[in-house]
């Protein structure tokens, strides 16, 4: 026998109750960013790869190590995409969004891919939920997006959250502290990994990126992008955070949080969870004010972020917080041979009617049936035999209370929908 083929490392097929929490979560969550007026937009799952050099930055670890890049049969670079708002800002420009009234609030769900090392809570392919804000630099819009995140994190019963706020500064304050950075990582040269060697030579802000314990040590008394905010940026940070003050929302200000894409300006943020182990970041996001024109577009600053689902989903387990109940099954129809057919349609019927239905598609016996009913949790079972037919009835039985009914085959939804809410209520 040829061994069985396993899906590629770092992907994974998301089976059963899984795949219901997951829908569940995403769902909960989804309803939360329509409150805050985000609306949905779907991008494709490759891109040209130039979207992603051009704004996330060649010398982060995402494009110079991480990108699933191919060319197609048409000699093209493409990329599958390892984040989602590069593609939103891509579609907004193209689509001439611009003429909405501003700020445009998106938000995406599906996969992303990235070639890094798997471990818990890190894939190759992994599920982002996020929002974009396009269009405002007001900091309340940036305190309405962390609060957004906060929110929807904690609506799904997490806890155990550390909220990290910093400003990356605009192109301005950052030239000079990539100034001031690079001829302070000349002098700690020694104590750094040949990656940040490089890295202070063509991107000095990347170093902070790094995953190598002797470079985050080292890097702990290197200078501080928050000592070079200019006054504009000083002051959008202060209104960010004062804003977050009037809501209540605790935060740490980490002046270690640049994130691992060139795009961010400003307000850079990340949600953690203590419940988790390395990969403890729940979510992140910051502003990017110059992505548009990075594309070729106008100015048009905006802001977003992305949470991890997997993540989340790992962190309800780790708190021990049941995302959902399974779906429950409102009625099983066991028919004789005979009746299948008008079993079928009845099926079909109370499908239509709104009620979550089965029947066997395994010739199973009537008591096979009536076994199966049990193992999917119906709460009703219809019995349809030649009998009931020639009448024109079907027999119900309650499955917890054991009681038997006779109704008109006719009746049959509108008697279970009655009960059904009448056990709910009880
Ligand atoms: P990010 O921080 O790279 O940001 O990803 C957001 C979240 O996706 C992370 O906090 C984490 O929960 C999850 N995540 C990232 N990589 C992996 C992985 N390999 N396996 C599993 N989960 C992962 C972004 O992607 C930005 N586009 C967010 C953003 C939106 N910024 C502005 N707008």
């Amino acid at each position: 026998m040829e061994a069985i083929i396993k899906a590629a490392r770092g992907t994974s097929d998301i089976l059963l109750d899984k795949a219901v929490k997951k829908s569940h979560v995403e769902r909960r969550i989804m309803e939360i960013f329509e409150r805050f007026g985000y609306s949905p937009i779907i991008t494709p799952t490759f891109e040209h790869t130039e979207l992603f050099t051009r704004t996330i930055g060649e010398a982060t670890d995402i494009v110079s190590k991480e990108m699933y890049t191919f060319k197609d049969k048409g000699g093209r670079s493409l990329t599958l995409r390892p984040e989602g708002t590069a593609p939103v800002i891509r579609a907004f420009l193209e689509h001439g969004l611009t003429s909405m009234p501003m700020p445009v609030k998106l938000y995406y769900s599906g996969q992303m891919f990235r070639y890094e090392r798997p471990q818990a809570g890190r894939y190759r392919e992994f599920y982002q939920i996020g929002v974009e804000a396009i269009g405002s630099s007001d900091p309340l819009i940036d305190a309405e997006n962390i609060t957004l995140l906060h929110y929807a994190l904690t609506e799904l019963g997490l806890s155990e959250l550390a909220l990290h706020l910093n400003s990356m500064g605009c192109k301005g304050c950052r030239k000079d502290f990539a100034a001031s950075l690079k001829k302070d990582l000349k002098e700690r040269a020694r104590d750094l990994c040949d990656d940040c060697r490089l890295r202070a030579a063509s991107n000095p802000l990347r170093v902070f990126d790094c995953k190598n314990p002797n470079c985050i040590e080292s890097l702990k008394t290197a200078p501080k992008i928050g000592d070079y905010l200019c006054k504009d940026c000083n002051d959008h940070f202060d209104a960010v955070r004062e804003a977050l003050g009037d809501l209540g929302i605790d935060f740490i200000v980490d002046s270690s949080l640049v994130r691992g894409f060139d795009y961010y300006t400003k307000t850079t943020f990340e949600v953690r969870s203590g419940a988790l182990g390395a990969q403890n970041a729940l979510g992140g996001g910051g502003r990017y004010d110059g992505l548009s024109e990075e594309l070729g577009g106008p100015h048009i600053p905006s802001i977003g972020f992305a949470i991890g689902t997997e993540r989340v989903l790992l962190a309800l387990q780790a708190l021990d917080i049941p995302p959902s109940a399974t779906p429950s099954l409102d009625l099983f129809i066991i028919s004789t041979d005979e009746a299948r057919r008008e079993a079928f349609k009845l099926l079909m019927n109370l499908r239509k009617a709104g009620l979550s239905a089965e029947m066997d598609y395994g010739l199973r016996t009537f008591k096979g049936q009536m076994k199966l009913a049990g193992k999917m949790g119906a709460t009703f079972v219809i019995i349809l035999g030649e009998q009931e037919l020639a009448r024109g009835m079907v027999s119900i039985k309650s499955m917890a209370a054991g009681e038997q009914t006779e109704v008109l085959l006719a009746d049959a939804a509108g008697w279970l929908i009655k009960n059904l809410n009448r056990n709910k209520e009880a």
